[in-house]
């Protein structure tokens, strides 16, 4: 990064959810500014920078957007690639805008890691009706029919158990370009965090187990005493392989399944990742601070995790606060959203000195956030169940 002759660095993010906010957040201690582009109304950084609020192709608040930055990043996977090409002929974006591309359509980015090979779930293409007849033919049931672009939080995605669903699954998607994938009847969810340095160097954090429901994440935990260091290894290489193939910069997540058979990776994400939110509080220096490090090019921070974690979403309401902060080796973190079912609100991180402290703070937190979830979703809940 250029001395700064022009007062501190200011960073450009390409969105302003709350990964946004806490890349602000990790910076602001760094002396560094921030500018968001953001299309939404409210989001969840006023308050931690500057906002453009404008929609993504709007040149003139592009312009705007990026007069006098010193290095663009972004928060939100879903920007159109061609505004980060536009914006890299004026300036230096990380991580690569290829790293993007790939990410953003599930096809492309199974397509890389099979070129790496890396392991998948087996999977095709799907086009048209016949398409998915013929590809339910080839990976049988069960499977799962997946939007290629734009599904986040399982969004845009249906199980395929037999027969009678296929036509229900067209009706849903069919209007999208598809793929299916055969369903991977796993162990268990695995993530794993890397950074790479504008020098190449490269840190991986301990590999997290991941629980999700419903699509959406609910808890990590992270190091796990359950992941051995031959999957931290297998992990670490899959993620290695990726950072170098895209000559990349940052903090990029790639969300694994644990199988008999060894690790199968089933998506990345070019950015600051929810199941490494544990970092905040659990490791030396969290992935929000080591992208901002590596963007700017400037020397990463140690990745070692302190005292065991985890993490818990708050998703759809708030519990109570005082609740979560009388059990020991809590930290809350809040993203100033209005609570709407189904909406990530926050997070708990919480953090001890052995696995099995860890274990009872956890169940202790579980019961204050899910006793308050079925307290507050009983009409949503019973209205799907009904016949
Ligand atoms: N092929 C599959 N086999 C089994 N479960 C799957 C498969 N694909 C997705 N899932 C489940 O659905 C969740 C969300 O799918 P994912 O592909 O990660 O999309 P999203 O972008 O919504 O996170 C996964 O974390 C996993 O629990
Ligand atoms: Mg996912």
């Amino acid at each position: 990064v250029s001395l700064p002759e022009t007062g501190p660095p200011l960073i450009g993010v390409l969105g302003g959810g709350q990964l946004g906010r806490m890349l602000a957040l990790a910076g602001i201690p760094m002396g560094l500014r921030f500018r968001f582009l953001e299309p939404g109304q409210d989001s969840p950084v006023r308050g931690v920078g500057e906002v453009v609020r404008a929609r993504w192709d709007d040149p003139d608040a592009l312009r705007r957007f990026c007069d006098g930055l010193d290095v663009v990043t972004y928060e939100f996977e879903n920007v159109p690639v061609g505004v980060v090409g536009q914006i890299s002929e004026w300036g230096r974006v990380s991580p690569p805008s290829r790293a993007l591309a790939a990410a953003q359509d599930r096809l492309s980015e199974k397509e890389l890691f099979r070129r790496l090979g890396v392991q998948t779930a087996p999977f095709l293409p799907v086009g048209t009706r016949d398409e998915l007849v013929e590809a339910v033919r080839t990976l049988d049931f069960p499977s799962v029919l997946k939007t290629r672009q734009m599904g986040y939080d399982g969004k845009g995605q249906r199980f395929l158990r037999g027969h009678e669903d296929v036509a229900s699954a067209w009706e849903a998607l069919g209007d999208h370009p598809l793929m299916l994938e055969g369903f991977i009847a796993f162990e268990r969810e695995l993530s794993v965090i890397g950074v790479r340095g504008q020098d190449g160097t490269v840190a991986f954090y301990p590999v997290s187990v991941n629980e999700h429901r419903e699509g959406i994440l609910r808890t990590t935990r992270a190091p796990s005493p359950g992941v051995s260091p031959q999957r931290q290894d297998e992990a670490e290489r899959i993620a290695a392989s990726l950072l170098h193939e895209l000559d990349y910069v940052g903090v990029l997540a790639v969300e694994l399944f644990d199988t008999a058979d060894g690790l199968l990776a089933n998506e990345m994400a070019p950015r600051v990742h929810n199941s490494g939110h544990w970092t905040q509080d659990g490791a030396v220096t969290s992935q929000f601070e080591n992208h901002l490090r590596a963007v700017l090019g400037l020397p990463l921070g140690s990745v070692a995790p302190r005292g065991w974690s985890a993490m818990v979403n708050l998703i759809g309401s708030l519990p109570d606060q005082r609740a979560i902060l009388a059990v020991p080796g809590c930290h809350l973190h809040l993203y100033d959203k209005e609570p709407r079912a189904g909406r990530k609100l926050g997070h708990v991180n919480v953090v001890a000195d052995t696995p099995e402290a860890l274990k009872e703070r956890l169940e202790r937190l579980l019961a204050i956030v899910e006793g308050e979830a079925e307290s507050l979703v009983p009409q949503a809940a019973q209205a799907s169940q009904s016949p």
